[in-house]
């Protein structure tokens, strides 16, 4: 079997750059839930962190040790269909084990493209009543977004036009064990045929 490093055409961010942004990002949700200016579950629960498979697991990994804070976490499983009829679809393939009624929530997310996923994902968390939702995304692309959606940590911010994989991030489910995050080479997508998402 081939390597897959040797798919990639160029490394964007590597796995020291994510390291360090990763840390930055716990030690700033760390500061904002530490000193109250979020946190109001009105019993004094821990942060609930709620990370959105697959994509983000290498990174919600990663995150939750660089937070200084008692919290739990939980895992909520979603697709999104993007070539069907129904363009913004999202369909709940594992729902969350914990209530979300009076709990502080940081959702975190791979990556905010259109928007779509998440806006579903936030509306039905708004129902079941949270004292607060935050969103923590590693990656960012709002040139490309169809609806606004809060988001209040973001890793990095990309270009609409590069389509990423690694470190959590997939094309056609490969590539998620990638330790850094890269561009494939463009013959993977031709003999892929679509874009696929
Ligand atoms: P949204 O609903 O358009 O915001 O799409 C979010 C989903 O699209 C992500 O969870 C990814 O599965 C996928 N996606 C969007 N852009 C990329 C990319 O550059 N690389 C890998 N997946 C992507
Ligand atoms: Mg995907």
């Amino acid at each position: 079997m081939k390597g897959i490093k040797e798919e990639i055409e160029r490394v964007l961010i590597s796995a020291e750059e994510i390291a360090q942004r990763v840390r930055a990002l716990g030690e700033a949700i760390t500061r904002d839930y530490r000193e109250g200016g979020v946190a109001r579950d009105p019993y004094g629960r821990p942060l609930l962190v709620v990370g959105i498979l697959k994509g983000a697991m290498p990174f919600l990994a990663d995150l939750i040790r660089a937070i200084d804070l008692p919290l739990e976490y939980d895992l909520m499983s979603v697709s999104s269909y993007r070539n069907g009829t129904s363009p913004g679809e999202v369909r709940i393939l594992k729902d969350l084990d914990r209530s979300l009624h009076g709990r502080d929530v940081l959702v975190v997310e791979d990556i905010v493209d259109t928007g779509n996923t998440l806006d579903h994902i936030l509306r039905l968390f708004h129902a079941r009543s949270p004292a607060s939702v935050r969103i923590c995304t590693l990656i960012d692309k709002p040139a490309r977004r169809e609806v606004e959606v809060p988001v209040h940590y973001v890793g990095f911010t990309l270009p609409e036009d590069v389509f990423v994989v690694g470190y959590g991030l997939d094309f056609a489910e490969l590539y998620r064990n990638l330790p850094f995050i890269g561009v494939l080479k463009r013959e993977i997508y031709e003999e892929a045929g679509v874009a696929g998402r």
